[in-house]
């Protein structure tokens, strides 16, 4: 639905449309025609920005395999801000995808001290059941792991940090002569996370999406960096041709690709010391859309990963905005006041939504002259992020609050109740996952 009011677009928008030109984040925008079924929170442009989305959305649609993956750091409680990662794996999994969740435990032990014992109950208790109740499935390349147990995850960190030096690390996350080399190791982990999907026991070379908030962008740009370092050619899309690129591939390498591209039939091929040209290309429009260069890629990806190579794709990501704390300023896990946790006593949970900032004004009078300001409201913001399945009803209650029909206290009520109901019905459903732990492989 195309609305003039888009009642959740204006947001703090703001913010982030810096990102797109500073980081080369794209907009997701341009992406969203192209969604026959999207999530919520993409039509509702909770999820605003993303890297390389596309070659997730041509396996999603062509039926080719691909992943969803991403993290927690069990250093305290999962409130609504995780739930969102949470369900972008479990929708991307509904899509056909293979699904992988890490428990961070390596990163908090290292980074913030906290026990393995503590990282194991918390990960369970705040992350998994909550992730098996919102619906995660067992499958045969879905997997929900605690790093520390992942042993391929972390032959593969090891190996990415021989691509990784010590200069560019410290830029990224402000390493000094003081970091400790556990909390360097932990970043490897986490690109290897991000990677490992892509390994053979794991199916090979895939799309993998990485859903994750704005501020974990520089791990995705490091970790796209380090799958183009592992990779032996470089499939380049030029003006009106492509560019096979050899990064000291052997002679016998090169000759293979040559072949490789000869079969392909895409156009004249022209192999040189260190490149190969393809020219003359009769499929003009997947030149110009990049499929064309896709479909090199993978042909090339198959024959590195055939001589034994990883044949790493870029990994894709999206990025979701944070909700804002209900007492004002960001929602944040360390502030109790801030959040509602996934395990919150549900009476709790209502009080705190009494007590939240809304978007109403000084005095009933002036809010009756003035009208609400949804887009600083934190409990609209529930309704649109959480709460509300109904596009419509949510036009309808912006409409309501900005003409000065709706107050304030009406509002809070409705959505302390819904909170209420969820909570309860979660909860639930969380008692009801640990029963199923084992089927995911997890002791309990
Ligand atoms: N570092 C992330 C955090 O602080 C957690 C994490 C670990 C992660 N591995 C990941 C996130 C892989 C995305 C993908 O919360």
């Amino acid at each position: 639905m195309v609305s003039k009011l888009d009642p959740w677009g204006a947001v703090h928008v703001d913010d982030y449309s810096k990102l797109f030109e500073e980081f080369g984040i794209s907009s997701f925008d341009e992406i969203l025609p192209e969604l026959k079924d999207p999530h919520p929170y993409m039509r509702r442009k909770i999820i605003f920005g993303h890297r390389n989305y596309e070659s997730v959305l041509r396996a999603m649609r062509e039926h080719r395999p691909f992943a969803v993956m991403s993290g927690f750091m069990p250093s305290g409680r999962a409130h609504f801000g995780h739930m969102m990662v949470m369900n972008e794996i479990i929708w991307h999994q509904q899509q056909g995808g293979d699904a992988y969740a890490a428990i961070a435990n390596m990163e908090a032990h290292a980074v913030r001290g906290i026990s393995w014992e503590r990282c194991r109950s918390l990960g369970i208790n705040e992350y998994i059941l909550s992730l098996i109740a919102l619906g995660f499935q067992p499958q045969e390349n879905s997997h929900i792991y605690f790093q520390s147990e992942n042993y391929r995850m972390r032959d593969l960190a090891f190996e990415l940090g021989i691509e990784a030096n010590f200069s560019e690390v410290s830029a990224i996350y402000g390493f000094s002569g003081e970091t400790h080399l556990s909390h360097m190791e932990s970043v490897m982990a986490q690109s290897a996370d991000i990677l490992h999907p892509q390994l053979a026991e794991f199916g090979g070379p895939k799309p993998v999406v990485i859903p994750v908030g704005a501020d974990q962008d520089p791990h995705i740009k490091l970790t796209r960096d380090l799958a183009y370092r592992t990779r032996k050619f470089l499939v380049e899309q030029r003006e009106g041709y492509i560019s096979i690129r050899g990064k000291a591939a052997s002679t016998s390498l090169m000759q293979a690709a040559e072949q490789v591209l000869r079969q392909g039939d895409f156009g004249k091929v022209k192999r040189y010391e260190e490149h190969i040209d393809v020219t003359d290309i009769q499929d003009r429009q997947g030149l110009a859309d990049g499929t064309l260069r896709e479909a090199m890629d993978q042909l090339i990806i198959k024959l590195e990963t055939v001589h034994g190579e990883y044949g790493f794709i870029p990994p894709a990501s999206i990025y979701h905005r944070f909700m804002t704390g209900l007492a004002g300023g960001k929602m944040s896990s360390s502030r109790p006041e801030s959040h509602i946790a996934l395990t919150e006593d549900p009476k709790e949970a209502a009080k705190k939504i009494m007590r939240a900032i809304t978007g109403g004004r000084q005095s009933l009078s002036e809010q009756k002259k003035l009208g609400g300001e949804p887009e600083k409201c934190s409990i609209y913001e529930f309704l649109v992020f959480h709460l509300s399945d109904d596009d419509n009803e949510l036009l309808e209650l912006d409409a309501e609050c900005r003409s000065g029909r709706r107050m304030c206290g009406t509002c809070k009520k409705d959505v302390a109740e819904r909170i209420q109901r969820f909570l309860t019905e979660h909860q639930q459903a969380r008692e009801a996952a640990r029963e199923r732990l084992p089927e995911f492989g997890i002791k309990d």
